[in-house]
């Protein structure tokens, strides 16, 4: 079958579009036929190999497991012996830890049944920009119905559906983003968009009870002066530019430890975890219309995935990245 690969340490030039053999699931895992996948930020993370460090887990000369891609969307086309919730024919979406390929096994406890009213492509935009979004919001930020939101880098993948789901739990809404997309987060139903271009939210008046920071562009300082005095920052992203990366995460995680031993003000770094629950929940706002993927960008060919890495890793991607996988890839 056709996959994309990570035959070697770099950027998105060194992703190969090969054959590879079709995989066969583990007694605990499902076979998938991909219809479609999406791109993440933890997709490419990893692909420099730097701080050099990391190749210890990863691979010392080359990465150890080429696979790559998370989400996907696809019908089930084998189960293993002790798979219980799936059966061949089922269409489903979730997380596979090969999903840029025509076949991906998956976890069953990683996947949900797709809603039918909702397309391949809507599906697979949604696991782990979803959410993160959805955990982030309603479990670490403790998002209130009347609470005002800031969802920072509410034009990208996990920020269209933050500013959604927002709303969906009854939060007043700011999103910040740059020109081009005021329109777009306007649309999702944000009550107020402010352009980074020309207004910077930690230097005006309001103060929000939840920064829902996906751009990690401003310091804690600077947030916290946007922030109530019992309000939560919750670290989501960091900036896609890797220079200095680790170093300038582990000095906040160090900062905002200290700080909150200071202040009632939270500063929770969360990492989301993979929920089938989650999933299904999402599913069902998406088949019942309050919450869509937002597709705005052509739909990638599987062949095209370097190219959809690159624009991601450019850092201005709109909303989420789709991968197509059809009978063409053979
Ligand atoms: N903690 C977790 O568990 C978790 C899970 C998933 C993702 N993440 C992280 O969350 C972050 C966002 O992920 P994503 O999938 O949404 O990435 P993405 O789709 O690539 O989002 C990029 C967005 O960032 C916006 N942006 C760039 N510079 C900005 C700035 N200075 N101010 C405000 N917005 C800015 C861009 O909007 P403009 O074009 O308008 O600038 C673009 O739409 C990443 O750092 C990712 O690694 C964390």
């Amino acid at each position: 079958m056709k996959a994309i690969v990570w035959p070697e340490y770099g950027g998105a030039d060194v992703l190969r579009y090969e054959d590879v053999p079709k995989p066969a699931p583990a007694s605990d895992q499902v076979l998938i036929r991909v219809r479609a996948a999406s791109i993440n930020p933890v997709d490419w993370r990893m692909m420099p190999g730097r701080p050099r460090l990391m190749r210890l887990f990863l691979g010392l000369q080359r990465p150890k497991s080429t696979s790559i891609g998370r989400d996907v969307a696809g019908t089930v086309e084998a189960v293993g012996t002790s798979i219980t919730r799936f059966q061949p024919g089922d269409e489903v979406f979730g997380i596979s830890p090969a999903a840029f390929a025509e076949w991906a096994c998956a976890r069953e406890a990683a996947l949900a049944l797709k809603p039918a009213s909702v397309d391949f492509d809507q599906a697979a935009a949604i696991p782990v920009a979803a959410y993160t979004a959805l955990q982030g919001l309603r479990d670490h930020g403790q998002l209130q119905s009347g609470q005002r939101v800031l969802i920072n880098g509410a034009a990208g993948g996990v920020g269209t559906y933050a500013v959604q789901f927002a709303k969906v739990l009854g939060a007043h809404v700011t999103g910040v983003c740059s020109t081009r997309n005021v329109e777009l987060v306007r649309s999702l139903g944000a009550d107020r968009v402010i352009d980074y271009t020309r207004d910077d939210f930690t230097r005006e008046h309001e103060r929000y009870d939840l920064i829902f920071d996906c751009a990690g562009n401003h310091s804690l300082a600077e947030c916290r002066r946007a922030m109530t005095p019992t309000g939560t920052l919750l670290m989501v992203g960091v900036p896609h530019d890797p220079k200095g990366l680790i170093v300038k995460i582990l000095g906040r995680m160090m900062e905002a430890m200290l700080r909150s031993k200071l202040t009632k003000q939270r500063f929770p770094i969360f990492m989301a975890k993979s929920s089938a629950a989650d999933l299904a929940y999402i599913g069902e706002l998406m088949a019942a219309g309050q919450v869509k993927s937002v597709i705005v960008e052509p739909r990638y060919r599987l062949r095209e995935v370097p190219e959809a890495i690159a624009l991601q890793m450019a850092g201005h991607a709109r909303g989420k990245l789709v991968v197509i996988v059809g009978p063409e890839d053979a």
